[in-house]
């Protein structure tokens, strides 16, 4: 802190996002070399690091001095948006060219598996990085080089792929890496002895020796042995937990010690998953297939274990010790008969590691004096298998639902089953062998009579009860059964093998600008801060230096749905060390209150709670840490209120909606379905979605001592909005406080509302103590109090005729708004403004319900409602073309709007000419006709991998509904030396908005944009700006620049005629001199825009944006797992401004839908708790989710005559796109269902998760367990 290296970031404190990767470097004495380590921060103690060299993004460059091409080449491939991610990112891959400066693709790919970024698809990023393999991997799609990809050349000569050029690159040089500090090698190569280290709550001894180990053991029996501190660190950083005093076993070299035996391998307990693998690896290669069948399935496994960063850090001994039974190696460890070496005062003995060792969840039979020394893994014997199997939310990354090692050895040269051990984790609370079903199926012949009494007696020995932890209890029973099925295809066929995954390729196309190369609209020009971000010197709002006598804040959150407030008690809290005070409703000196349109919700709960994670008080401490603890000792009684309930269903049952109620229709509904041939009535569940942008929401609040004036410093998408919310909460007026915004570190539309509360809530705080406050959401809280996009569900009727023509659809949308309205009437709006998408239904019907629940009030989210509105209408016509067995694609089109000029559903005129273009180019793109026919092959010659294909429009929306929104302003100042400072009403969250706004005012002053600077969003120079929002931004700020620029520009023109020859600065000067303002205000005003709800009338929208989108995946109807193959989208961005931010906002948008519509699943108890809170429970796509191909083009010729430069907005609409997964996916399972007899239609809810895809594959094994619905049991998650 004091160093102020605020670069590496933080973004969960548990391993789980990559956002604090550092390079960690130390001697090692076994191999006598320094070795380097990317590590997450977070949970790298600091007391472990004695001894060792830590490089940070800081230390490999900079843009004062030189840039690492790293950084560079992140930067300049686009690889960076809000940049939040981007100092792990490039420390991951700075690690591994420190490494290895040739890497392959399946290098980079392994390096960034746990680096998460919620922006920008993955994609630009390996683009950037590739640059430095050594390998030429070939596109199949095009049978390109994928190092020409990016910069490829269309045939048709105004159409580039150069999204980046390699031109005047800095060239990797490892001779100018820093060098490991010569007196740490030294160091490194002295015996060790024993060192101490005290901190405030904490000893922390690290042992001289193993012997010095086994004595300090005995004599602290207590203490925990800490290794790689993944399982121990995140509790002590996450939950509190505390030990006084912790032995460090990283340095004792025999922990570490790897013997090749031979028999067998030796491992020292100590050693890290990585190298276990890389070990492993090498015994593959030297041992052959048949010995290494052990090695194989561990590696195997180790390949998706965590990230590259945590088996760094992890240690074998560690995960087995542990005794997690989600953790993976113990069940293919036990499998491979593998023994414990144990270590003590007492001497040493040895343990068969088996089901028994486990005693407990998080118990093993070591004694606590015990060491874990090393692991014996043993070769496969001849005649014996080995498979290891895990299953997981999400492929890579991700804690596995149920994992299983399968070992059979049969009786030399035959089929006869001599031994066979089956292990499985996560079916309950230790490891379970099923031992009476290998005992039974010994001495049995290998073949399908055991398969099938082997699953009968495995159905009846394992049993997952309906309590257990995480639920599922029916897919983990499934899985059970397919795990088995599988190990005897492999065993018998080498067949089922897991999906692997690759590395993202990608082509691109957009058309070339032919203006002079000096202007730079509608060029890929790179995201104006990206060299900041890439290197750590960008600033977010908690990398500010603390100010004198800074406070830090903490929420205290309601832990009951609905209840009264009896009383509250901070006492305790008040009496711990550091704590400054605590703050409820009677502290706030204006009004407790957040109002928007006339709806209020209360800062603090004064008398009621109404929702788990409402915010009842704050401690405010010296310290985050202080303020941290010190919130979880307040103590409050309720007493709970009836009704309580949490589920869409509940709320119509009560009837309980917020109002206004909404409804758009046209034509005649009634008339529509009498003349249909067919009348299906269907429903489609939408679960919600976190917005889990990298950088949690917070602020700081600096009261400035006089008059009142407050200064705020916060990551605010709305910043007037922010000030106006503070300004109401502490009485005073909005000129005295002063909301800056430098940038975020991811929006989403998660940080318009809520933030205000936050910022109202410290400023209350600052006002009260009278210094300056800081709050930073830890991600847990962040996830509990600001809540997401909500869970919709529609119901519908639709009329139809055989060839798949609708004529009639009545849809009602309910939506899970929570326990405040917030944002979700506009939301619903803005689903029924989306419900007709591209298609011409001319008898269309949608009402509107927004429900009130006793759950954390729902916001806005990227696309705010728009996607829930397309994808049932999307549904609507999925179910139609599968009723009248038409293809979904023809069915699509038949209903498509076709006409040179169209009404939508609430009567505004738009012409689908564009929309059309981008359906048929994207089917001509992704070779839709021609994949169908593959996939057709594919699936008859698979039962149990299925392949499907989706390709749906789209139309949306662009603009507020609510016209007054359509405003901004930006302030143009040009200063003496000639540079231009801009200030507008926007915010920089990684869209590029800034980028986009220098380039406009770059065309119309003429000046490069390296002399035009934006440096914040400040409430003090533009005033009552509306949220950056709506995909409006660019738009509205854009034009505003445009318009301040060209004031200033016919201001200069009497000059510019008459000193033709002047230099910008020349010209500048002089009119100085002239007293001409060189300061202007341009102002852009949108057109009325609103929607007349009685009349189903309005213009809704300022234009609409038009794209299309295919996607094939492939999945495994035995796990449930599934592969994104392939997306092409084309997209009509109109002209665009900057086709790579463009290309970026695409791509970023399209993987946001992958996470809503397949992996992100938030899970409440039945108490409304929300259980997914943080990154180790809440998947959002990772490198591993991104098809291998992914194409993106944007829409050649289109024009837009509503907006800056002929562009649109590109924001929102692509993550409407990830519903093709949803639809694929459930094409696959059709035709799974299809083949097993069964009917192609069948329930099926989005997110399309493993669980889900695996269910409604039903087969042998799914319908062995039918649950018991007659006993009732609380479920574990509920959906809402
Ligand atoms: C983000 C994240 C993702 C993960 N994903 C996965 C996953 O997908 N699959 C999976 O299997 N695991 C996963 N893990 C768990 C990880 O593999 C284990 O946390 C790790 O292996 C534990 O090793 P460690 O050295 O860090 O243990 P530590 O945290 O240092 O210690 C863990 C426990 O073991 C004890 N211990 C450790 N070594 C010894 C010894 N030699 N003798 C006696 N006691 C000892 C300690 O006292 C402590 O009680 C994940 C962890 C994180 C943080
Ligand atoms: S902050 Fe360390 S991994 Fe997320
Ligand atoms: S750029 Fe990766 S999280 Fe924003």
């Amino acid at each position: 802190c004091s160093v102020g290296l605020t670069g590496t970031k933080y973004g969960c404190g548990g391993g789980g996002c990559g956002a604090c990767t550092v390079m960690v470097s130390r001697y090692d004495p076994i191999q006598e070399t320094v070795l380097h380590w990317s590590v997450t921060a977070c949970l790298q103690p600091i007391c472990s690091l004695h001894g060792a060299a830590v490089v940070t993004v800081e230390g490999i460059g900079s843009t004062k001095t030189k840039l690492h091409p790293v950084q560079e080449r992140i930067a300049k491939a686009h690889g960076s948006q809000c940049g939040f991610c981007t100092p792990g990112m490039v420390m991951s891959m700075y690690t591994l060219l420190r490494n290895n400066p040739q890497p392959t693709m399946e290098d980079i790919r392994e390096t960034l598996g746990g680096n998460l970024c919620r922006c920008t698809g993955y994609r630009p990023i390996i683009d950037g990085f590739k640059t430095f393999c050594n390998v030429r991997t070939v596109n199949s799609s095009n049978g390109k080089c994928c190092m020409e990809n990016s910069n490829s050349h269309n045939n048709e000569s105004d159409i580039s792929g150069e999204l980046f050029s390699m031109d005047n690159v800095l060239p990797l040089d490892p001779t100018q890496d820093l060098i490991f500090p010569p007196e740490l090698l030294i160091m490194g190569k002295k015996k060790a002895e024993r060192l101490c280290f005290q901190g405030e709550k904490v000893r922390w001894i690290s042992p001289a020796d193993l012997k010095d180990l086994i004595k300090l053991k005995a004599e602290y029996s207590n203490a925990p042995l800490l290794v790689g501190n993944t399982t121990i660190g995140p509790k002590m950083n996450l939950k509190g937990t505390v030990h006084p005093l912790v032995l460090y076993g990283g340095s004792i070299p025999e922990l570490r010690t790897i013997k090749w035996r031979n028999n067998g391998v030796t491992v020292g307990a100590g050693c890290s998953l990585s190298v276990l693998k890389d070990v492993l690896l090498q015994g593959i290669e030297e041992l052959g297939p048949e010995k290494s069948r052990v090695y194989q399935a561990l590696v195997q496994t180790l390949q998706c274990l965590a990230s590259k960063q945590i088996r760094n850090m992890a240690t074998i001994g560690g995960n087995i010790l542990s005794a997690n039974p989600k953790y993976d190696l113990s069940s293919i460890l036990a499998a491979a008969e593998c023994t414990l070496h144990i270590v003590s005062n007492d001497g040493a003995r040895e343990i068969c590691l088996s089901e028994e060792f486990f005693t407990d969840f998080g118990k093993t039979a070591l004694r606590p004096d015990e060491i874990l020394l090393a692991i014996d893994i043993p070769h496969s014997r001849p005649w014996e298998f080995v498979s290891a199997f895990r299953q997981a939310q999400r492929r890579e990354f991700s804690f596995s639902i149920v994992n299983s090692g399968m070992r059979v050895t049969f009786r030399h040269d035959s089929n006869v089953v001599e031994n066979l051990d089956i292990f499985y984790g996560g079916v309950g609370p230790t490891l379970v062998k099923a031992r009476h079903t290998c005992k039974e199926l010994m001495g049995r012949k290998w073949d399908e009579k055991l398969l099938v009494v082997g699953t009968q007696l495995l159905e009846e020995e394992i049993y997952v009860p309906p309590t257990a932890p995480g639920g599922q209890e029916e897919y983990r029973k499934a899985l059970v059964l397919s795990f088995f099925f599988k190990f005897y295809m492999q065993v018998t066929l080498d067949a089922l093998k897991p999906f692997k995954n690759e590395v993202p390729q990608a082509n691109h196309s957009f058309q070339v600008e032919t203006q002079s190369s000096n202007d730079p609209v509608g060029r890929p020009n790179v995201h104006q801060a990206a060299l900041q971000q890439a290197t750590g010197e960008a600033v977010y709002y908690d990398d500010i230096p603390s100010v004198k006598g800074e406070l830090f804040v903490s929420m205290v959150t309601s832990t009951r749905a609905h209840a009264k407030i009896i009383s509250i008690d901070a006492s305790m809290a008040l009496a711990m060390s550091g704590v400054v005070t605590f703050i409820s409703a009677k502290d706030v000196p204006g009004q407790n209150r957040r109002l928007w349109f006339n709806n209020p919700e209360e800062l603090f709960a004064e008398e009621e709670v109404i929702c788990v994670g409402q915010i009842i008080g704050a401690i405010v401490a010296e310290t985050r840490e202080q303020a941290k603890r010190a919130s979880e000792q307040v103590d409050i009684t309720y007493e709970d209120i009836q009704p309580v309930f949490f589920t869409i269903e509940e709320a119509i049952e009560h009837q309980s909606f917020f109002d206004p109620k909404r409804k758009l229709e046209r034509g005649n509904l009634e008339e529509g379905f009498e003349k249909a041939d067919h009348i299906l009535e269907g429903e489609l569940y939408m679960g919600g979605q976190e917005h889990f942008y990298m950088e949690t929401q917070g602020l700081i609040a600096i009261p400035k001592g006089e008059a009142g004036e407050l200064e705020l410093y916060v990551a605010s998408q709305h910043a007037a909005y922010t000030q106006e919310v503070v300004g109401i909460t502490l009485g005073i007026d909005s000129n005295k406080i002063t909301c800056h915004v430098k940038r975020l570190g991811g929006g989403f539309g998660g940080k318009v509302m809520k933030i205000a509360s936050l910022s109202a809530i410290a400023a209350t705080a600052a006002y009260k103590t009278g210094r300056a406050v800081r709050c930073v959401l830890e991600r847990e809280d962040d996830m509990l109090i600001t809540s997401g996009r909500s869970p919709f569900l529609g119901k519908y009727k639709v009329g139809y005729l055989n060839d798949g023509t609708i004529l009639a659809a009545d849809i009602t949308y309910y939506s899970n708004g929570g326990c405040t309205l917030d944002e979700s009437s506009f939301i619903m709006e803005k689903a029924l403004l989306h419900m007709d998408n591209g298609y011409k239904i001319p008898n269309l019907r949608g009402h509107g319900l927004v429900c009130k629940t006793y759950l954390p009030s729902y916001t806005a989210f990227r696309g705010f409602g728009g996607p829930q509105g397309l994808t049932i209408i999307e549904s609507v016509l999925h179910e139609v073309a599968a009723r009248c067995g038409l293809p979904a694609h023809q069915v699509r089109d038949i209903n498509m709007y076709k006409d040179e000029k169209c009404y939508t559903h609430h009567k505004q005129l738009f012409s689908p000419h564009d929309m059309v273009r981008c359906w048929n180019e994207c089917l001509e793109k992704s070779d839709y006709t021609h994949r169908c026919l593959s996939i057709k092959q594919f699936n008859a010659h698979n039962h149990w991998k299925k392949r499907g294909i989706s390709i749906v429009p789209l139309k949306f929306g662009i603009g507020f509904s609510k016209g007054f929104y359509n405003q901004v302003a930006a302030l143009v100042n040009i200063y003496k030396d000639g540079s231009v400072l801009i200030s507008h009403g926007g915010t920089e969250m990684g869209q590029g908005i800034n980028t986009k706004a220098i380039q406009i005012a770059s065309r119309i002053l003429k000046v490069p944009m390296s002399s035009i600077h934006i440096k914040e969003t400040c409430t003090g120079n533009v005033p009552n700006a509306a949220p950056s929002a709506a995909s409006f931004g660019t738009d509205a700020v854009g034009m505003a620049v445009k318009d301040g620029c060209e004031k200033l520009m016919r201001r200069l023109e009497p000059l510019i005629k008459k000193h033709p020859q002047f230099t910008w600065q020349q010209l500048v000067s002089k009119t100085y001199c002239q007293k001409i303002s060189l300061s202007a205000t341009g102002f852009f005003m949108g057109p009325h825009t609103s929607v007349d709800w009685e009349k189903s009338d309005g213009n809704a929208y300022y234009y609409f944006t038009f794209g299309a989108c295919c996607s094939e995946v492939e999945i495994d109807c035995l796990t449930g797992d599934h592969k994104n193959i392939r997306t092409d989208i084309v997209m009509d961005v109109g002209r665009s401004i900057n086709p790579a931010l463009d290309v970026g906002q695409v791509e970023g948008g399209f993987v946001q839908g992958i996470g809503l519509y397949t992996i992100e699943e938030l899970q409440f108890s039945p108490e409304g708790v929300l259980l997914t809170r943080g990154p180790s429970r809440y998947k959002i796509p990772a490198l591993c989710d991104i098809p291998p191909q992914l194409n993106v083009h944007l829409l050649r010729n289109a024009d837009n005559p509503h907006a800056i430069y002929s562009s649109k907005g590109i924001g929102e609409p692509p993550v409407f796109f990830g519903c093709t997964l949803f639809f694929a996916i459930k094409e696959a399972i059709a035709a799974a269902r299809r083949e097993r007899g069964l009917s192609e239609s069948f329930p099926f809810s989005s997110p399309a998760t493993a669980e889900k895809i695996r269910m409604a594959c039903e087969d042998c094994f799914t319908r062995m367990n039918p649950p018991d619905r007659k006993v009732k049991t609380k479920p574990w998650a509920i959906n809402v």
